[in-house]
């Protein structure tokens, strides 16, 4: 009788595993990436997991490569191995601690002085573990959104002069668990399991990170996307308690995608053509998907944005918003793409009355508390 019991448990517990590997794993199929030759990639946390499979496929393509991390021995290492595995010399490492505002700055000069193009920026590094950084924030709000953000606003100027190009944020499908308390914003979260909220808080930064930078950046040539990579065994969950191990590391080892089949989703957000209108979507499994309520919310998404800007220090102001005075993107681009918007006595510096009523409702839905900022600009103009 006892043999019976335990030949039905392990046949249960091995259809359990089954089917945690099917829905899991499911990985997407390969698919052939165009040629990157003469682009440029930062890809941070590039020294292991997703990072480094991202890092290893750019390079593949021909594309020059910086793996932005904060170990320099395993950042050193990361490169020396996708160099040999790729045939690419173009891979290198340059120091980058998203657990330091001071060190995001650092790194940005660094990369602005060295290197004059970025065609995509890929935001990737993460960490699950709980604490608090030298900045005073907590570390997955920091780490996974808050450096992010900075680092791109720093790098914006040299994404738009390299345009087209493409910032990609890794974000997670456990944003869906994400609750953003917005008073409390880069406070850690109160409660039993405050690491994994707080883990869950920071990826639903990073979807609306995308959805806003996607809006500001309308018309400019660069786009933003979040991407949810799937389940993957990396060491992004080293810190789990000792009593959940046991059953972390096999569910982790058997069930979950390996780092090649996780870098998929970001590979085909990075490279793939036609996906510009799709600036701002979630994307998993190399499709875009609706992200939870919280995640589609543009005030939250506005809100968020405001907020990091004012806990960097950054000044909110026209420029932030990329819009080249005097004239917004998308008037310069409507000119040259529908010449008949404008008189044909007139100069196509002078567009329609209605092409600069549709960028004020734009800028308006953006930034609804500096209408004045944008007036102001325009009436100097005039
Ligand atoms: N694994 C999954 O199942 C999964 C699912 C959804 C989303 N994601 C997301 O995927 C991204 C990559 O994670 P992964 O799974 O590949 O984990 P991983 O293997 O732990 O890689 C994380 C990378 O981030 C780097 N990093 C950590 N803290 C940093 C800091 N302060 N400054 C700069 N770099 C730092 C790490 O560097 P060190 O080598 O020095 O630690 C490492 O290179 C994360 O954003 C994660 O949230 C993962």
């Amino acid at each position: 009788m006892t043999g019976w019991w335990l030949l039905c448990s392990l046949l249960c517990a091995l259809l359990l595993c089954a089917l945690l590997r099917f829905t899991l794993r499911s990985p997407v199929p390969p698919f052939p990436l165009p040629a990157l030759h003469g682009r440029t990639a930062i890809v941070t946390g590039g020294s292991s997991g997703i990072g480094e499979a991202v890092a290893r496929e750019l390079a593949r393509c021909g594309a020059r490569v910086v793996l932005a991390t904060r170990n320099a021995v395993r950042g050193e290492e990361a490169a020396w191995r996708i160099r040999r595995d790729t045939g690419n010399p173009e891979v290198l490492f340059m120091p980058l601690d998203l657990s330091s505002l001071r060190s995001v700055h650092a790194f940005a000069a660094a990369f602005l002085q060295q290197e004059p193009n970025l065609h995509l920026l890929i935001n990737n590094a993460g960490v699950s573990a709980g604490g608090t950084t030298e900045d005073g924030f907590s570390l997955p709000f920091q780490v996974n959104h808050l450096g992010h953000f900075l680092l791109t606003q720093l790098l914006l100027q040299r994404l738009q002069s390299s345009a087209p190009s493409r910032v990609l944020i890794v974000a997670s499908s456990a944003h869906q668990a994400g609750r953003l308390c917005m008073a409390k914003l880069g406070q850690p979260p109160p409660g039993p399991f405050a690491a994994f909220q707080d883990y869950c808080n920071s990826k639903l930064a990073n979807v609306l990170h995308a959805r806003q930078l996607a809006a500001r950046l309308q018309g400019t040539g660069v786009t933003a996307y979040a991407v949810h990579p799937g389940f993957v065994h990396t060491q992004l969950f080293r810190h789990t308690p000792l009593w959940l191990q046991p059953l972390w590391t096999p569910l982790s080892r058997f069930c979950f995608r390996s780092a090649a089949e996780g870098a998929r989703t970001v590979l085909f957000c990075a490279t793939q053509d036609g996906l510009q209108p799709f600036s701002g979507c979630y994307f998993a499994d190399c499709r875009p998907l609706q992200p939870c309520a919280q995640g589609r919310d543009d005030a939250a998404a506005r809100e968020l944005w405001e907020r990091s800007e004012r806990l960097l220090g950054l000044q909110p102001s026209l420029f932030s918003l990329h819009i080249p005075l005097p004239f917004p993107p998308c008037v310069q681009q409507c000119s040259q793409q529908s010449p008949c918007l404008f008189p044909s006595n007139s100069s196509p510096h002078l567009p329609k009355i209605s092409v600069y009523l549709q960028t004020l409702k734009r800028f308006i839905s953006c930034h609804p508390n500096q209408t004045w900022c944008f007036l102001l600009a325009l009436g100097s103009r005039a």
